[in-house]
């Protein structure tokens, strides 16, 4: 199955994106995936790659519970390369009472396994157990610690996993090791109360002369809209050897439009920072498939602000102009204009408004009838200027406001592509793919 711009589920269900990584001339994004239902239950890695970021080809499940640590899901982790083979380290995890409900009989339990080829992997034979349930909870939680990000500094390497302070606050966990194999704990760092009980997915990456955190708090926004989780992002000075950071006390969110979750990053061929993220959906298409993952976007920091900008391949893949979005191919384009204060554009239904200097958005015409729905959200304060870069496509919306300085995404549902009005000075145009 051959998908472009965005991954989407390949039927069923998607959520994280994981193991993301460019390994032999190929990049290669796993993700959560439910190959049963198109809702949320034992949880599986799909895995779809791509030669340009821009067109995916789905290969089917890597990773499947087969061994007692994961026993019941295969949940989020991460890739390296090493000496040629690729690393995915995961976390099982295990309900010893049988069900989830019981929390206290949870168990995470943190895995790895290695492939020749980053296409196949021995689920039967191939996976090795690297951190056990924690048991000290100065070190995370028995039921609660997730989603071993990996990477590389000097010549060891560190990793990071989201947990919970006794249930109070989210807390990062440090992992050291040579050889991929045997870690030990080297440190970790807890949140403030106020930003989330549990943190997932967290990832710590250089960019330029800093280093970012960005983590994905549990409970984080608690103003009764649908989506309480969040994921948020900071600067943060990070000492390697220690693996000690200070989490600031005001912080960014992913995105503005509040509907992605989960972002991972990676490197790609040219160096650049990239990130992607999982769109949670309210509800399946067409009852068939549910998820799907963000473009790929660069980040940088500048002033202290992480800044998200579309990636250069995906700017590069709109290339045929077109009048109207009628004429787009399967629905996707990219439309580039500038709106100034006051100022209001209707794509499909979709409207974005420049009020008070900030973008807000106003999907009620084009979303799912329910009682939390989130329908309307908008960036802090823009500082730089008033172009919008906007990528369409039938179930999502993503728009990059001056190249970076913020980014707000919204999932949409019926999308009319025969209603469209921008200002007449907005200097609007519209591409498709090439
Ligand atoms: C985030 C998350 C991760 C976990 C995975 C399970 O969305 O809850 O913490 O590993 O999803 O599917």
């Amino acid at each position: 199955m051959k998908q472009s711009i965005h991954v989407k589920a390949p039927g069923n269900w998607l959520n994280d994106p994981n193991g993301f990584i460019f390994y032999k001339g190929m990049y290669h994004l796993f993700f959560q995936h439910n190959p049963n239902a198109p809702v949320w239950a034992t949880m599986h890695w799909g895995h779809a790659v791509s030669r340009d970021l821009v067109h995916w080809e789905h290969l089917g499940i890597a990773l499947y519970p087969s061994v007692t640590g994961d026993r019941d899901g295969c949940f989020s982790g991460s890739a390296v390369e090493k000496d040629g083979v690729l690393h995915l380290f995961y976390t099982g995890i295990r309900y010893v009472g049988g069900t989830r409900e019981k929390r206290d009989l949870i168990e995470s339990t943190q895995l790895h396994i290695s492939s020749e080829d980053g296409v196949h992997f021995d689920n039967e034979n191939g996976k090795q157990v690297i951190i056990p349930p924690v048991l000290d909870p100065e070190q995370g939680d028995k039921a609660d610690t997730r989603d071993p990000k990996v990477w590389k500094t000097g010549d060891h390497w560190n990793m990071v996993l989201g947990t919970t302070d006794h249930g109070r606050s989210g807390m990062l966990s440090f992992y050291r090791s040579e050889d991929l194999e045997h870690w030990t704990f080297v440190n970790s760092v807890s949140g403030r109360e106020d930003m989330g009980w549990m943190w997932e997915c967290p990832d710590v990456f250089p960019v330029e002369n800093e280093y970012v955190l960005i983590v994905s708090p549990m409970k984080i926004l608690l103003d009764g809209y649908e989506n309480e989780n969040h994921s948020i992002c900071m600067p943060v000075a990070f000492d390697e050897e220690l693996c000690s950071l200070q989490p600031e006390s005001c912080y960014q969110y992913m995105d503005y439009g509040l509907d992605c979750y989960a972002p991972q990053s990676t490197t790609d061929e040219e160096g650049r920072r990239v990130l992607v993220a999982w769109v949670r959906m309210p509800q399946a298409v067409d009852g068939a498939w549910n998820g799907m993952i963000t473009t790929p976007r660069v980040v940088t920091c500048r002033d202290r602000h992480v800044r998200f900008q579309i990636h250069p391949n995906i700017r590069k893949t709109f290339s045929r102009p077109i009048q109207s979005p009628l004429q787009a191919q399967e629905g996707q384009y990219l439309l580039k204009m500038c709106l100034a204060e006051g100022q209001s554009a209707n794509i499909g239904g979709f409207v974005l408004t420049r009020r008070n200097d900030r973008l807000q958005a106003d999907r009620s015409a084009v979303y799912v009838d329910k009682p939390d729905a989130r329908l309307r959200t908008e960036t802090p304060f823009i500082r730089e200027g008033d172009l919008l870069e906007i990528i369409v496509d039938p179930n999502f919306i993503e728009v990059f406001i001056n190249d970076g300085e913020y980014v707000l995404s919204n999932v949409v549902y019926g999308l009319d592509p025969g209603k469209f009005s921008v200002p007449e000075d907005s200097g609007a145009e519209l591409y498709t793919l090439g």
